[in-house]
């Protein structure tokens, strides 16, 4: 990672000097509870984390944009005139799929050097691409407003909902709103309440007294993460048409509670399907109670439904693996653990945990080393503080 003095420096060697530099960041976010809740239409409970991109930019006076990674070789060069083209890039199409969505949202795109500094791991769970997908947006968008000389800030809902539809549409992941809601919306030491549906939300305070957030990475390489998750998503809609004939006016799996599903399963006829609708039914639930628990400052219970969810994502939903499984198992061992589960749309990735802050040492240690010798190779930990969403760096 680059402090902000070096990013400029970097930038400076690279497109050299003169002119106004301006930096913007965008953060990776951790999701604590609802998961694969986001496209039923459900609650989710993410919080942004330090960990982020941030942008270092100049404008041009050309229709062309260069962008490079402090972290790879290779700088990319794009004609603005023309976004066609671009989608087998290595690294820069999310890039080129956000320039696409905001000119189809009117948006006029400034030709610039950019220089990004990614701290996310990728691929990692913790929402690297929605984090380059909204600084990249607010990068654009402000210079947009500035040449149409629009006086107000970028509305950072629409930052999110380009990002969702710039992975949608261009890298062709049907993913929902959280990733990107999270790394436009996120507010330090907060976590976001999001209805998924109505994009309604509430930041919540993490009142943590003595408890921290501990993220852990299982390193798995990411194999057919997107295919599978493309799957689940067509196993929600399924149920959803089933349940329709008892309930026809239902649009999403979470518009029925958990009393109703119970009542009127039956008519799923694929078993399989009839697991995933349940995950998600209670999963909404869960994020409920996780709020209440939260306001109630009651930890324990809170991190009961941490475990409830793990539970049902791997033996339901089917998206763990046994990298993910066995950190949560290992970690559950460890005294002063209250609750650990994966987070993101798993298939390896990252798992969350709440613990006593004076435990973490141990859980870095013990976890690390039973990991290594189960599964043969590293995970890694990291002690990310809560931050703020995307925003310019003055
Ligand atoms: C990924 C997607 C999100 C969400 C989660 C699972 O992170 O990008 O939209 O569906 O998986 O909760």
């Amino acid at each position: 990672m680059m402090t902000n003095n070096e990013l400029i420096r970097t930038f400076c060697e690279l497109y050299g000097e003169g002119g106004e530099i301006r930096l913007f960041h965008s953060p990776g976010r951790v999701n604590l509870i609802g998961e694969h809740t986001d496209y039923n239409g459900g609650y989710v409970f993410p919080a942004a984390l330090s960990m982020g991109t941030t942008i270092a930019l100049r404008k041009r006076t050309d229709k062309i944009v260069r962008m490079k990674a402090t972290d790879l070789p290779d700088m990319v060069t794009v004609d603005l005139e023309d976004l066609s083209g671009y989608k087998d890039l290595f690294w820069g199409n999310y890039q080129v799929g956000i320039m696409d969505e905001l000119q189809k949202d009117g948006h006029i795109l400034v030709g610039c050097d950019m220089l990004y500094d990614d701290t996310i791991p990728h691929g990692g769970g913790l929402s690297s691409s929605a984090a380059i997908e909204v600084a990249t947006a607010l990068a654009f968008a402000t210079l947009s407003n500035e040449e149409k000389g629009i006086n107000e800030p970028v509305n950072m809902v629409d930052m999110a909902l380009i990002g969702q539809r710039a992975e949608n549409h261009y890298i062709g992941v049907n993913c929902g709103i959280m990733d990107q809601f999270a790394s436009a919306m996120g507010k330090q030491n907060h976590a976001i309440f999001l209805q998924c549906s109505t994009l309604d939300y509430d930041l919540i305070p993490l009142q943590m007294n003595g408890y921290s957030l501990l993220v852990a990475n299982t390193n798995k390489k990411r194999g057919l993460a997107d295919s599978k998750y493309n799957e689940r998503r067509a196993e929600c809609e399924e149920a959803v048409k089933e349940l329709q004939s008892v309930f026809p006016d239902m649009q999403n799996l979470t518009d029925i509670s958990v009393e109703d599903f119970e009542a009127n399963k039956q008519v799923i006829k694929s078993e399989v399907v009839c697991r995933r609708a349940k995950h998600v039914v209670y999963e909404n639930a869960r994020v409920l109670q996780s709020i209440a628990a939260l306001k109630a400052g009651d930890m324990e219970t809170f991190g009961a439904l941490m475990n409830a969810s793990h539970d049902s994502l791997r033996d339901d939903y089917e998206v763990t693996g046994i990298e993910l499984d066995t950190l949560v198992a290992e970690t559950r061992k460890i005294d002063g653990v209250i609750g650990s589960r994966m987070t993101g749309a798993g298939f390896g990735g990252c798992t969350v945990t709440l613990a006593k802050t004076e435990a973490c040492q141990s859980i870095i240690d013990a976890v690390g080393k039973a990991y290594k010798e189960k599964i043969g190779y590293e995970a890694s930990f990291y002690l990310s503080s809560i931050e703020d969403g995307g925003h310019e760096i003055k």
